[in-house]
């Protein structure tokens, strides 16, 4: 049996594997392509995952169109990206970054496969928003090689990457996906294996915070929006973030940080469950708390 070495350089990282090619993990591949990595593109079937693909070439088109891109750099990323079938196709990945929608068993159970198929040595980090890494460590048979990677939303565009060290992770590890990302141009912070980490324990509670103020009537969506927008200066409004999001992880992040730091101030509101319950997820569903054309251009709330 092949075993590992104590750990990777980053010169040694050349394959990336993303588990999920929607908004994030399809996002988290053009980055990491665009970085020069080779990269394998699962999801729950190959069909999803060249779909996915083809949504990270359209993206790279617009700016061929826009003049931001050479046409020859953007045909060579979209080779890098190869959509397979299922996790076994990452038997000659030298890291995987698991993207899959936000649930604790159905992360469990991804982890576990992706271990198996893993060659030793290799390392696997997780997109998670809030699940503990270390108990999704703790379901593999690499824990000291497992971390969190969090990208935030657009990840093309924005800046941070998150990292996130399980309790069993070592320095090594952190050192060397602190330089992947880095290679992936960008910034790195760092967070204890707390609920919702750092970034979304300071953001959840502002997007539930502006849809309470919704459920009660205070303002409509856009006061609520231009207000953010205008009087703090954020590129989007906290509604209008959510949708961007996705309710049903606004939700599942909301619900773990209520029940893991059991401070009711972190309770979702109402108006957020229903909308999920509905299917209104936000602009990927096409309606959140607002609507959204088939170019998910907003078009009324
Ligand atoms: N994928 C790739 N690129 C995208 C993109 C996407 N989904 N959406 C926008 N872009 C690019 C555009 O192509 C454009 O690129 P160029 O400047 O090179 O032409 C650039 O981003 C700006 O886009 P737009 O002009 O269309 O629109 P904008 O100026 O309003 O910016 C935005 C859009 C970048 C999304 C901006 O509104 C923004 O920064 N919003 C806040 C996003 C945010 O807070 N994200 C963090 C969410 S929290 C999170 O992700 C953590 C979590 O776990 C929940």
């Amino acid at each position: 049996m092949a075993t590992a070495k104590d750990s990777a350089t980053v010169s040694e990282i050349h394959v990336v594997g993303v588990l999920g090619a929607g908004q994030m993990g399809g996002g988290i591949a053009q980055v990491a392509a665009t970085a020069g990595y080779a990269v394998r593109l699962a999801d729950a079937s190959l069909e999803l995952a060249e779909k996915g693909k083809q949504r990270i070439v359209a993206q790279l088109t617009k700016q061929v169109e826009k003049g931001k891109l050479a046409a020859d750099v953007k045909d060579a990323i979209a080779e890098r990206i190869v959509a397979i079938a299922d996790i076994l196709g990452f038997a000659d990945c030298d890291l995987v970054i698991e993207a899959a929608t936000e649930n604790v068993e159905l992360k469990m159970k991804l982890f576990r496969q992706i271990d198996e198929a893993l060659k030793p040595g290799a390392y696997l980090a997780t997109n998670t928003s809030s699940i503990s890494i270390t108990k999704l460590a703790a379901a593999t048979s690499r824990p000291e090689r497992v971390i969190g990677m969090h990208f935030m939303n657009p990840p093309p565009v924005m800046k941070l990457v998150e990292i996130v060290r399980a309790v069993q992770t070592t320095d090594a590890t952190f050192a060397l996906i602190k330089s992947v990302s880095e290679k992936m141009g960008k910034t790195v912070t760092s967070s204890k294996d707390a609920p919702g980490f750092l970034v979304n324990r300071m953001l959840i509670p502002f997007l539930n915070e502006a849809c309470f103020a919704l459920q009660e009537g205070v303002g409509t969506p856009e006061d609520i929006d231009t207000g953010a927008k205008l009087g703090l200066n954020h590129p989007m409004g906290p509604l209008e973030l959510a949708d961007l999001i996705g309710l049903d992880t606004v939700l599942a992040i909301s619900d773990v940080l209520h029940r893991d730091l059991g401070d009711s101030k972190y309770r979702a509101p109402t108006l957020l469950r229903n909308l999920v319950a509905a299917g209104w997820n936000g602009r990927k569903a096409g309606r959140g708390f607002y609507v959204y054309d088939a170019k998910g251009q907003k078009v009324a709330s």
